[in-house]
């Protein structure tokens, strides 16, 4: 049975386009978690354009299942993990001038950086993920220097425009999980999922945890946040 985190950054992005106080993550963390929400994810970017620091604080002192908090391996973020403690953190890449987090983090390409961001997260008690492409390289180098998870990047999935192209994008996840699986490491999975695409996911049962925003926060809109929840706990309960 699968944990579902629900990440609440598209909450403050509704707030952000009009500049004021409402709607607020922290209480959608809240009615989240009443609505059996295994864990709360925001992503505290260097630009705030959605999550501040006032969020991710006060959701540190209001979350009681597990706060895990997306970031850049930068020092400023860093910096900021090591005083708010989230149990969780996962690293992402972040480049200013994206919609969203649009590949996985490049561990190869600096390993000796990132095993030095795991070390001092890992000081203050605070497991770390990694956000990977499903490319097993960068899956072992992870592993190598530290990581505790690593939750595979489903967006390219999520993106597929033929049948015959989910099957293939699919297949590389299935690799990938297993292989993170064999490493002895927790396996997570997110981006770009909803209530259709994830159900595919039964086939796998090594992905221990979805991380899950956009689609949930959509459906809210029309439902509310507690009956969008409910839903997709449903959903990942049955993978
Ligand atoms: N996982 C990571 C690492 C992400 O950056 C995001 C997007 O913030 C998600 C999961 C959730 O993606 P979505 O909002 O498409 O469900």
């Amino acid at each position: 049975m699968a944990r579902l985190a629900v990440n609440v950054d598209h909450v403050a992005t509704v707030r952000e386009a009009r500049g004021i106080q409402e709607p607020d993550p922290v209480l959608a963390a809240g009615i989240a978690e009443l609505a059996g929400a295994d864990g709360i994810i925001c992503h505290l970017r260097e630009d705030r354009r959605h999550i501040k620091d006032r969020d991710l604080t006060l959701l540190r002192q209001v979350v009681r299942t597990r706060l895990n908090m997306e970031m850049a391996a930068v020092d400023e973020m860093v910096e900021i993990a090591r005083e708010v403690c989230p149990d969780l953190v996962t690293l992402v890449p972040e480049k200013r001038e994206e919609l969203t987090t649009e590949g996985g983090l490049d561990v190869k390409s600096n390993p000796r950086h990132y095993e030095e961001v795991v070390g001092r997260l890992r000081e203050k008690g605070i497991e770390v993920s990694f956000f990977l492409d499903p490319d097993p390289d960068q899956i072992e180098t992870a592993h190598r220097i530290g990581a505790q998870i690593v939750e595979i990047h489903t967006g390219h999935y999520s993106e597929a425009a033929s049948e015959m192209e989910f099957g293939e994008r699919f297949e590389r996840i299935v690799n990938a999980a297993k292989r993170t699986a064999d490493l002895g490491l927790a396996v997570s999975a997110g981006h770009g999922l909803n209530y259709t695409n994830v159900k595919r996911f039964k086939a796998l049962p090594q992905v221990e945890e979805y991380s899950i925003g956009h689609s949930i926060v959509s459906r809210a809109v029309l439902v509310g946040l507690e009956q969008a929840v409910k839903d997709m706990i449903a959903l990942v309960k049955d993978l």
